[in-house]
């Protein structure tokens, strides 16, 4: 079998997704026109030549920008749609899917308005399809923690609705300045409530924000992580504690953390014993869904079909599918 055939193949699961990262420049624009939303780019072409980032930063503007046109019901049940679909063709199993709701409710869109459309696609798709999800709400790090607190609250009356596919909570956007230490109240709140934990850490940021998302916010996984190589001790910790890296290769090459996807970490960090995984971010933005992260690496890393098994079985083990479901993919 080909090598694509190969990765579609490994029953996976996909860990580190922002949903508002799957809207593609065409469903920007249909969704756009729909809700009477006025773009500064004249076409679908010109959207998508301005995907050219030098950091974080740079994308942050225009992935907030581009899901201002998510407005009602429809629009996010039509993205979470177009993302699982996608997924399923790659042969994702289960997915984890991160959302930003500060993004949307600063824009008068209700907390319902969000859980509901997301809701309706990942249920659908679950009958229709087998494929599971969960959600992991994600604050906002460039906004205060009161924000990620009251936004937490407004969410909470609707965890019994949804209480098949909110699981978690995450942490995400600007990294640098904007340490995990910010955000210690919030995360004991949601530890409290019983939440899953997980935080963007060491993407731009440094080792000690991936310590500190350990031992201040008690995550269960790290997001990204690839700065903890840095660190040799905290390598080791990552190592024997199995904390599990959401990696995701060709973000990390578009937005500069690595000069080309040769020198990313991911073969040494998976070389070393560490609990890597492979995922796809912001598929729309960063030009691959999971499957092209894995067959990139494969390529530029010069990744075995064993190597590739072991980290599509890492996706399965490091998710938070409980132990009788992980055994059906392991
Ligand atoms: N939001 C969406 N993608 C992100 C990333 N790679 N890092 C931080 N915040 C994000
Ligand atoms: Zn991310």
């Amino acid at each position: 079998t080909s090598l694509a055939g190969f990765i579609r193949g490994l029953p996976k699961a996909e860990l580190h997704l922002h949903i508002e990262g799957t809207l593609e420049p065409e469903l920007i624009f249909a969704l756009a026109r729909r809700n009477g939303i006025a773009l500064p780019y004249a076409s679908v072409d010109t959207l998508r030549a301005a995907y050219r980032f030098k950091d974080l930063q740079s994308f942050l503007d225009l992935y907030y920008a581009g899901a201002s046109v998510l407005v009602t019901e429809d629009d996010f049940e039509a993205m979470t749609q177009a993302y699982l679909e996608r997924a399923q063709a790659d042969g994702v199993m289960h997915a984890e899917i991160m959302f930003d709701p500060q993004t949307h409710t600063a824009r008068g869109v209700a907390m319902e308005t969000i859980f509901a459309g997301m809701a309706r696609a990942m249920r659908r798709m679950r009958e229709s399809a087998g494929l599971s999800s969960r959600l992991l709400l994600s604050f906002l790090r460039h906004l205060t923690e009161q924000e990620a607190m009251q936004t937490l609250e407004q969410a909470l009356p609707l965890r019994e609705r949804y209480d098949d596919l909110w699981v978690g909570i995450g942490l995400d956007s600007s990294e640098r300045g904007n340490p995990p230490e910010k955000f210690v109240r919030v995360f004991e709140r949601a530890r409290g409530l019983g939440f899953r934990l997980v935080a963007h850490a060491g993407e731009e940021g440094p080792a000690s924000y991936v310590r500190n998302a350990l031992d201040m916010l008690h995550v269960e996984r790290i997001d990204h992580g690839v700065a903890s190589e840095q660190d040799p001790a905290l390598m080791q910790r990552l190592v024997r504690a199995q904390i599990p890296l959401t990696v995701c290769p060709l973000s990390n090459l578009k937005l500069c953390v690595f000069p080309d996807l040769a020198q990313h970490n991911l073969a040494r960090m998976l070389r070393l014993g560490a609990m890597v995984t492979v995922n796809s971010d912001d598929p729309a933005y960063f030009g691959g869904y999971v499957g092209d992260n894995y067959l990139a690496c494969a390529h530029a890393l010069g990744l075995t079909r064993a190597e590739l098994a072991g980290l599509a079985r890492n996706s399965i083990a490091a998710s938070f599918l409980d132990d009788k479901d992980k055994q059906r993919w392991l």
